[in-house]
């Protein structure tokens, strides 16, 4: 390593600071790695490793940049960016570089290389391992959540699955949790934080920030503040720049919205994730037409209303909209024209809009008074048409700008005198040419004389080899090619000087107008977010307004005592089969809990899933699939379905159930809805019957919840005889001679058998172990003994449940 060049010298200097990043190294056209980097880009790109002075090397060309980047990140690598920073041909020695951008999964903001979902980051900082912060935040729209919660590490584990955060950042001492996470999220990019982030105290680069003198207007807490400063660092510091498009800090559990666990939202099926991907209740009702309205959707999914105010107000729009449906087909169109203004807004905030962006804002601008007429005829709210802000986009950009700025092709003539003259030079540069060649083809009397112009031998009078005696004394020899010689006059010579100038000034003169209009339209970024909102939220409603019709939805009422859903449907199951059977719930605040029974595959899984799937549609301000709704504006929907293994944090099955049945039973309460599916499944008969049971009194006495409990277990229809509220239900089915037959329809009563083996024989069990089988169950099923057993439920007293909450208050 001794016989380095100075540039190696260079680069090496600057890759030891950035020795976690892979270093793209700006050399002329191309960005070049070194080394192990080279190893590693060169496998991931797939592009040519070669060799520089014994060393592995591989390059990117530079146009092509934010496609490999793109690739890079999506490996989960940190890239740093380093570009030269003087001009080679005025540089003395080495030219400077300098790291310009570092770039990680959660900052990028490039409009090519991300889609239109949100790109949540996770920030986990603990003193001790007892409450934990969590910063959760989109740097490409500059949301940003955070809070305290007492997870144990299961819980921060199960959290972080099931969202799909890009990047997490996890505080140094957390080495424990870091490697969990590291290994059921493999593919997620982690980055562990020196504690020094989280010791000094940012408050100031916060304040900085929000634009705020004191730090109290955010309502935080010591070590909330602590983690919020590391954020704001760690961006600053990865961005090379002040950091001011983040939205004041949200909390995640607040008081206007039902906080959804991640299990109920996996549960139900209402977001996508990597396994259900278009098949969740969002898949179903996103006709949204922008992509800020898409993530909207998302959140409302996540975060229903629970002011019956608010949402009665969403529904009136709904409602406008289905009365017109011209209009909502016409509003439909512009919505189609609106772009992603929201992160539009964060590039101007970062000073990394592209000149394509400024004109999708105008684009989107341009489609606002179109909206606020329709909007005016429906007697809504209009929007603000930012008319000066159009006014001087429309003056300053042309309509099809290049993507590089500095190519004279970006600012309109017109707005800048100064460029204006230097790009007239520019372009005025063929028609002298032309001037120039016939003047010189009448002096020299050669007709095939040419005057053109190339990028690297500049202007130049090309004569062929049986004209060269024919040029005169002027002409000085510059090149010579096989059949032609190529020359240069004085005259040529000063034009050639005057075009470098103008092109080198058009190149400065641009890049400096464009960095001064980003400037200028930062001044506007909070109102486009505020904009972009708006419409949003227009996109998604008239969305249900589209959906409801096209999928007959009807508009829900609220009442404080009945949850009555009559023929209601599983949004996303009657997509996928021809023949759904529509069910109805009809719970009161004296009966309102339900044992539901019935066989395998009968459909109680996916009448659990609709009731709760209605009840959140109806919050976010849908139409929801029924014939009749009217049910209570619920605080909490709690679900406990199906079982899941935690291999990973080492958890059984049935230890996993037990601790979801514990969270229900500390958090709910009568304005919550339950839906159990199964609850005991995971251990031995007996242990499962009596934890239902005991689960089942609780709920029923204490929570006073609206609650469904599907169930395997016939004892449980049982406890009807001794609570009058708890009702029975089951799935009809038809027995036939060649099998049975699932009508799908629930209702009243105790299912009498199982048709376990019956649905084993439909899922193409072999004959003879199916016949087996049968054989068996005629030997253990032995009535007698069920019926002593009956008998013997009978002797169980009934169980007064009383609430803690005096002894609570003791203390
Ligand atoms: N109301 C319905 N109309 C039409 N098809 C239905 C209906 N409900 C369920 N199905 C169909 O039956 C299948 C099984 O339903 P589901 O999973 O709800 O049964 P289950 O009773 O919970 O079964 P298991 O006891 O095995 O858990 C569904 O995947 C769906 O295709
Ligand atoms: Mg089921």
């Amino acid at each position: 390593m001794n016989n380095l060049t100075p540039m190696m010298k260079q680069y090496l200097e600057i890759k030891n600071e950035y020795k976690d990043c892979i270093l793209l190294f700006r050399l002329g056209d191309f960005y070049e790695t070194f080394f192990d980097d080279a190893k590693i880009t060169s496998e991931i790109l797939q592009i040519t490793l070669t060799q520089r002075n014994g060393h592995p090397m591989a390059g990117i060309p530079y146009h092509a940049l934010d496609n490999y980047l793109k690739k890079l990140l999506e490996s989960g690598l940190k890239v740093a960016v380093c570009e030269q920073v003087e001009d080679p041909a005025t540089a003395k020695g080495i030219v400077k570089r300098e790291v310009t951008k570092i770039l990680t999964p959660g900052t990028v903001v490039e409009e090519n290389m991300i889609d239109e979902n949100n790109r949540y980051s996770l920030l986990i900082y603990s003193l001790k391992g007892e409450e934990y912060i969590f910063v959760v935040f989109d740097f490409s729209t500059g949301e940003l959540y955070i809070d305290t919660f007492n997870y144990s590490e299961n819980e921060i584990l199960d959290f972080i699955s099931s969202y799909s955060f890009v990047q997490i950042l996890i505080s140094k001492n957390l080495k424990t949790l870091r490697n969990k996470i590291k290994n059921i999220q493999s593919n997620i990019y982690i980055e562990e934080l020196d504690e020094w982030y989280f010791n000094k105290n940012f408050e100031d680069i916060i304040k900085e920030s929000y634009e705020i003198v004191n730090i109290d207007v955010l309502n935080l807490n010591k070590n909330e503040l602590l983690s919020l400063g590391a954020v704001f660092k760690y961006l600053e510091i990865t961005q090379k720049q002040k950091i001011t498009h983040f939205s004041f800090p949200k909390r995640f559990k607040n008081t206007n919205n039902m906080v959804l666990d991640s299990t109920t939202i996996l549960n139900l099926g209402l977001l996508p994730n990597k396994e259900n991907k278009g098949k969740t209740l969002y898949d179903i009702i996103k006709l949204t037409k922008t992509s800020m309205g898409a993530r909207m959707l998302q959140q409302w999914i996540s975060k229903p209303l629970i002011d019956k105010n608010l949402i009665e107000e969403r529904l009136e729009i709904v409602e406008l909209f289905r009365n017109d449906k011209l209009i909502m087909e016409e509003m439909k169109e512009y919505l189609s024209s609106i772009r992603d203004i929201e992160r539009i807004s964060s590039r101007i905030a970062l000073l990394r809009a592209t000149p394509r962006d400024l004109v999708a804002l105008k684009t989107s601008l341009d489609a606002l008074p179109y909206i606020n007429e329709l909007l005016t005829i429906l007697g809504l709210e209009t929007l603000d048409e930012f008319h000066n802000l159009k006014e001087l986009l429309n003056k300053a950009i042309v309509d099809e700008p290049t993507t590089q700025v500095g190519t004279g092709k970006v600012i309109r003539k017109g707005y800048n005198d100064e460029l204006d003259q230097y790009k007239e030079i520019f372009e005025n540069s063929n028609l002298y040419l032309k001037e120039i060649e016939s003047k010189e083809k009448q002096k020299t009397g050669i007709s095939n004389l040419k005057v053109s112009r190339n990028k690297i031998y500049g202007f130049y009078i090309e004569v062929t080899k049986a004209n060269i005696d024919k040029i005169p004394q002027y002409y000085i020899r510059k090149q010579t090619l096989v059949n032609s010689e190529r020359f240069i006059t004085q005259e040529l010579r000063e034009l050639e000087e005057k075009y470098a100038i103008a092109e080198k000034k058009i190149d400065e003169l641009e890049k400096k107008i464009f960095n001064n209009l980003i400037v200028e339209l930062q001044k506007y970024i909070k109102d486009l977010k505020k904009l972009s909102n708006k419409i949003s939220k227009i996109d998604i409603l008239r969305g249900f307004a589209e959906v409801s019709i096209k999928n007959k939805y009807i508009r829900p009422k609220f009442n404080e005592e009945n949850f009555i859903i009559i023929d209601g449907r599983h949004p996303v199951v009657e997509q996928f089969t021809d023949n759904f059977i529509p069910n109805t719930i009809n719970l009161t605040k004296e009966n309102r809990f339900v044992i539901l029974t019935g066989p395998n595959m009968s459909g109680k899984s996916t009448y659990l899933r609709q009731i709760g799937i209605i009840s959140i549609m109806a919050q976010i301000g849908s139409y929801v699939p029924a014939r009749k709704a009217e049910i209570p504006v619920l605080k909490n929907i709690f679900t406990r379905i199906g079982a899941k293994d935690d291999v990973v944090s080492g958890k059984s099955t049935f230890l996993v159930e037990m601790s979801e049945v514990s969270t229900i039973l500390n958090n709910a309460d009568e304005n919550s809805l339950i839906l159990l599916d199964e609850v005991g499944r995971g251990t031995g008969t007996i242990d499962g019957i009596s934890v239902a049971w005991a689960t089942s009194e609780y709920i029923y006495q204490v929570l006073k919840s609206y609650t469904i409990f599907a169930t395997h277990y016939m004892e449980l229809t049982m406890l009807n005889d001794f609570y009058d509220g708890i009702i029975n239900k089951r799935v009809k089915v038809l027995e036939t001679e060649s099998g049975i037959i699932f009508l799908h329809k629930i209702e009243d009563g105790i299912s009498d058998k199982s048709y376990g083996i019956e649905v084993a024989k439909l899922a193409g069990l072999p004959g003879e172990v199916v016949d087996r089988a049968k054989e068996i169950m005629e030997e253990i099923s032995n009535k007698t003994e069920f019926e002593n057993k009956l008998k013997s439920m009978k002797k169980i007293k009934q169980k007064r449940f009383k609430r803690n909450e005096n002894q609570l208050k003791l203390f």
